[in-house]
């Protein structure tokens, strides 16, 4: 077959994708997540052309693409409330909602569920095409089954040229991953495929959400998915993948073990490899992990074939579509490579990080207190001295011993000396953290709990697996530090000030403890370490003292 190649800039080439899908073609279609493989949806033959050219398994689902709110009216039985709620915030954009269907929709679409799954995309040229068609269009991914997604012009010319009437060039996806998909066909709602729209801002609009176990594990044998997608490999590249669950310290230390081998890496991670790394994003934006996922997992196999270690993501925010991802493509192959776990513990001044600690420590983690070890004379050995000394003054010290509130007032006077200090002290108490952390693990404990209120600012963050941040309102905190530290209420807003903002903590995190207003901290803190705990028993690799 000869296929098109149209520019989604061209009005002429959009009216023409919307006159062959109406003739009852195949398009492929940018839209804001993937590239889509589009058919009339109401055409149960042009729908089944879909499943033959993707090789899709007859009992996976499309997802119907609309343009306006009123096509969904007729391809639903009922609009309910939530789905209008919904639709307010997140229409268009990267949501697909499942409601049951009205007769309209052919069984091929709903590969004979009783629901339909509708999404109404954001990206201009996916909306041109829609209303050009004059039809809702199913779309599935434009790529082979089991391909990872197309995100590029390129990788859907490369899985369907010669198989599609046309397909038309968008540009790159702005997304890179698939929508979030949720069920409101069963209560509470359900999510069943994470995306860029995250869980936390679905529950802001309708509340109480479930997460379908599948999202983060694979399905127990003989169980049933509720997304049919869920149960196939997925996303999967040709070359050999693993996942890496460790800090990005030990993720480079771990692909020095393993010549030849390829790394899917943090922006983070390219300091600690020996050999060049393919970053899919920076450590703590699954934006931009998102968005570079697909096209890094084709690009590697274009490489050849050497095994490949990707670094685990965080399953927070969008984070979670990711892991959702990768996780399939790598068959739900997870090594935590030295067997045990460092969860940095931070937060800003007053928001309960001691307590945290305090009820880690309750439940048989081990905690590393980064304030005593820095005040500790390991830290500020007589080399240590030596170089503030030639920084700030000879007078900072009285034989030998350091004055340190007169060094305090030197060095924190500007921006330039406090950088001055840090690069001094920072290096020293990483390595002094770094002996901790062996004494501890040689013991054979498997958690260590880096308690650090500069975390990031140190690097430290670089040795931990998992982040855990506190949090607590503004008002909180500062009555918190004027009672604890005895200062005045105006010494105590100067200090907050000071810091950074609660987001630069809580958008590193892997787990947030809000420690609630006027509630009990230690409450709080007991939930979440519960949660923390269950977490980690899960995530840890039963045989991973093998590896
Ligand atoms: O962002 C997206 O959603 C992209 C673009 C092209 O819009 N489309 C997409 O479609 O990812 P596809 O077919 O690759 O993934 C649809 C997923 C599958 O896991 C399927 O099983 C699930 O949604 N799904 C569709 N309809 C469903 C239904 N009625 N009930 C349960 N799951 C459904
Ligand atoms: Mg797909």
């Amino acid at each position: 077959m000869n296929t098109l190649l149209l520019n989604g800039k061209s009005r002429e080439d959009i009216e023409l994708a919307g006159k062959i899908l109406r003739d009852g073609g195949l398009v492929a279609i940018p839209t804001e997540t993937v590239y889509g493989l589009a058919a009339n949806a109401l055409n149960p033959k042009t729908v089944r052309r879909i499943f033959e050219v993707k090789g899709r398994p007859a009992d996976n689902p499309l997802i119907v693409h609309i343009a306006e709110l009123s096509d969904w009216e007729k391809l639903v039985r009922e609009l309910k409330s939530d789905a209008i709620k919904l639709a307010e915030r997140f229409f268009p954009g990267p949501l697909t909602v499942i409601l049951e269907r009205s007769e309209i929709v052919p069984d091929a679409v709903s590969a004979g569920l009783p629901t339909v799954s509708v999404r109404m995309p954001s990206h201009p040229v996916a909306r041109a095409v829609i209303r050009a068609a004059g039809v809702p269009l199913a779309a599935p991914s434009a790529n082979l089954s089991g391909r990872p997604s197309p995100t590029k012009f390129e990788h859907v010319k490369r899985d369907l040229m010669g198989k599609v009437e046309a397909i038309v060039d968008g540009g790159d996806c702005a997304l890179g991953v698939e929508s979030t998909v949720i069920t409101l066909a069963e209560t509470p709602p359900r999510i069943l495929r994470p995306g860029a729209v995250t869980v936390e801002e679905l529950r802001e609009v309708i509340g109480e959400i479930s997460l379908d176990p599948a999202v983060t594990s694979p399905l127990p044998p003989g169980e049933s998915a509720a997304s049919p997608g869920m149960k196939y490999r997925h996303y999967s590249p040709a070359s050999p993948l693993t996942l890496v669950d460790a800090s990005p310290e030990e993720y480079g230390k771990f692909l020095s073990t393993k010549p030849g081998a390829r790394a899917l890496c943090f922006d983070e991670d390219l300091d600690f490899l020996a050999a060049p790394g393919l970053s899919f994003g920076g450590r703590y934006s699954g934006e931009e992990q998102a968005k570079n996922l697909f096209s890094c997992l084709l690009r590697l196999d274009d490489e050849g074939r050497a095994p490949v270690f990707a670094h685990l993501p965080s399953k927070r925010g969008v984070g979670l579509a990711v892991y959702n991802r990768l996780i399939r493509a790598a068959g739900f192959e997870i090594i935590n490579p030295f067997g045990h776990m460092v969860i940095g513990l931070t937060g800003s001044s007053g928001a309960g990080k001691s307590s945290v600690a305090e009820i880690l420590r309750e439940r048989g983690f081990h905690i590393i207190d980064c304030d005593r070890l820095t005040r500790s004379g390991e830290v500020y050995d007589e080399a240590c001295i030596r170089e503030l000394l030639g920084a700030f003054g000879e007078d900072i010290a009285e034989d030998g011993i350091l004055n340190r509130r007169k060094l305090a007032v030197r060095a924190f006077g500007t921006a330039e000396s406090k950088k001055k200090l840090e690069n001094i002290v920072f290096p020293r108490i990483l390595s002094a953290v770094r002996r901790k952390l062996s004494e501890i693990f040689l013991s054979g404990e498997r958690f260590a709990v880096l308690d650090a209120p500069t975390l990031f600012e140190a690097g430290a963050d670089n040795l931990c697996a998992r982040i855990l941040t506190v949090t607590a309102p503004a008002e909180e905190r500062l009555r918190r530090i004027i009672e604890r530290d005895k200062i005045s209420k105006e010494e105590g807003i100067l200090r907050l000030n000071a810091q950074e903002d609660e987001s630069f903590y809580t958008s590193r995190a892997d787990f947030v403890i809000e420690n609630p207003d006027g509630g009990s901290p230690k409450e709080a803190a007991a939930l979440a370490a519960d949660a923390l705990v269950r977490e980690l028993n899960m995530e840890i690799h039963p045989n991973l003292d093998q590896v």
